[in-house]
């Protein structure tokens, strides 16, 4: 088992780089199911997720290779059409295989990924949708079957935005008969570059970044070389990191366009933020002001962000009012916090937060990827050491994280420790 130990104290200062986002490039591997022969994706994250997603494609009959930054999907005609819960359980993006699978094969059986640690996640309104579509959907033994000889253009209306749905259904209508619209839809820079990535692959697609898709089904795609869109969650965590550590960081290739709610907030906080053509750069020179925020949709505060504004707000001085709006258990994290002396209260999707100078050094646990991020940001911010395990999550989302952090001033090192279950 590792560890990352920390010990706090140093300001970040100094530049970093932003790559592709993890969530859109697990994506755009599955998107690649939808046309025969080669695709490459470039500007792909060293991260652990996208080696599971190779390893999903594979099963699926394609041959992979991952090489540098980039990423090589080759599928055959007739791929596999079975995604099952080893899988699945590993990693949730692998049902993101559900649409573009339907499209091509006409028979789908895709292992039911079932809730996660940051709280339930349904399939509902994937299958709502599919169905509207003409599929029919059956639930056998954990697994969603689904089949349609070939998929009819449908007018569909999302509940909530939901991010995968849109993704599944899109992924499916691209090939359908017809032209789906599809209303209330997700509208995360993700989806953008899914749109243009299909676009590119000969999809008729309007609406990208809007909240209605209209979606004109096409015979055939062909694959393509597609550059994945810059991880504004990862360049969203350094501004963070930057603001509650009191540092200075430059953020190369972060899009401060996609994060124009976060950076408000940052602001507001009492961060300097400027912008050029190649990144943005935060610099908080005192202790943070305390500051509300509200998870929503993009172009919301992403929920992926709250672990981040938690432990800014525990460092900030005066009360801040946190509410999760996506995820009913994002709030995990905050015993965690706890642990380090922040001093919290939660009712329901709100958290209170008192924020103080800094919090204190203490071993905790990494729920999940953005948690565990959070954490070692928080452990920067408190007095003494900070021992953060379980992060096998944080290799999940951020490449070279400890790297980027000690390049950074941060003390951080990642050290072998007896599993405390097998000591
Ligand atoms: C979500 C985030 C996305 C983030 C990703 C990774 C939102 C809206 N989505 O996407 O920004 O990058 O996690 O952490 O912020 N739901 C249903 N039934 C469904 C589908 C979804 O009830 O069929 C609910 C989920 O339980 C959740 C909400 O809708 O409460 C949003 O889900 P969704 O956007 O689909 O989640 P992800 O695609 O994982």
């Amino acid at each position: 088992m590792e560890i990352f130990r920390v010990t706090g104290g140093a300001p970040l200062v100094g530049e970093v780089a932003v790559s592709g986002a993890k969530n859109s490039v697990l994506k755009l591997m599955a998107v690649a199911l939808l046309a025969q022969g080669r695709t490459t994706l470039t500007n792909v994250p060293h991260i652990l997720d996208v080696t599971i997603m190779c390893q999903v494609l594979r099963r699926l009959g394609c041959e992979v290779t991952h090489e540098n930054d980039a990423v090589t999907i080759d599928v055959p005609a007739v791929p596999g059409n079975e995604a099952d819960y080893d899988l699945v359980r590993r990693m949730r993006a692998s049902i993101n295989v559900l649409g573009p699978l339907l499209a091509r094969c006409g028979e789908v059986k895709v292992a039911h990924p079932g809730g996660d640690s940051i709280g339930s996640r349904g399939l509902d309104y994937h299958i709502a949708g599919l169905r509207q579509m003409g599929a029919e959907i059956t639930s056998e033994h954990g697994f969603v079957i689904a089949r349609a000889a070939r998929l009819t253009g449908a007018k569909i209306w999302l509940e909530f935005p939901s991010v995968g749905a849109t993704e599944n259904l899109l992924t499916a209508a691209v090939l359908a008969k017809g032209t789906t619209v599809i209303d209330n839809a997700a509208r995360e820079p993700e989806i953008v570059d899914i749109c243009a990535m299909l676009s590119s692959m000969g999809a008729r697609i309007h609406g990208a970044g809007s909240s209605t898709l209209e979606i004109e089904g096409v015979e055939e795609l062909k694959p393509v070389t597609h550059r994945t869109v810059s991880d504004r969650i990862v360049a969203g965590t350094w501004a963070f990191a930057a603001a509650i550590t009191c540092g200075d960081i430059t953020i190369r290739h972060g899009v401060a366009e996609h994060l124009e709610v976060a950076l408000d907030k940052l602001t507001t906080a009492g961060a300097s933020i400027t912008r050029d053509d190649s990144g943005f750069r935060v610099h908080m020179p005192n202790q943070p002001k305390a500051v509300d925020m509200v998870t929503l949709p993009y172009p919301g505060f992403a929920t992926d962000m709250l672990p981040m504004a938690i432990t800014l707000a525990s460092v900030s001085d005066g009360y801040s009012l946190l509410t999760e709006n996506v995820f009913d258990a994002r709030f995990m994290f905050v015993n965690e916090m706890m642990r380090l002396g922040a001093e919290i209260r939660t009712d329901g999707h709100h958290a209170v937060v008192h924020g103080k100078s800094w919090l204190s050094g203490a071993p905790v646990t990494a729920t999940d990827i953005r948690a565990g991020a959070g954490l070692v940001i928080a452990g920067l911010r408190a007095e003494g050491v900070t021992e953060v395990s379980d992060i096998y999550h944080i290799d999940r989302g951020y490449p070279g994280f400890a790297e980027q952090l000690a390049s950074l001033g941060a003390k951080i090192e990642r050290v072998s420790a007896p599993d405390p279950e097998f000591p």
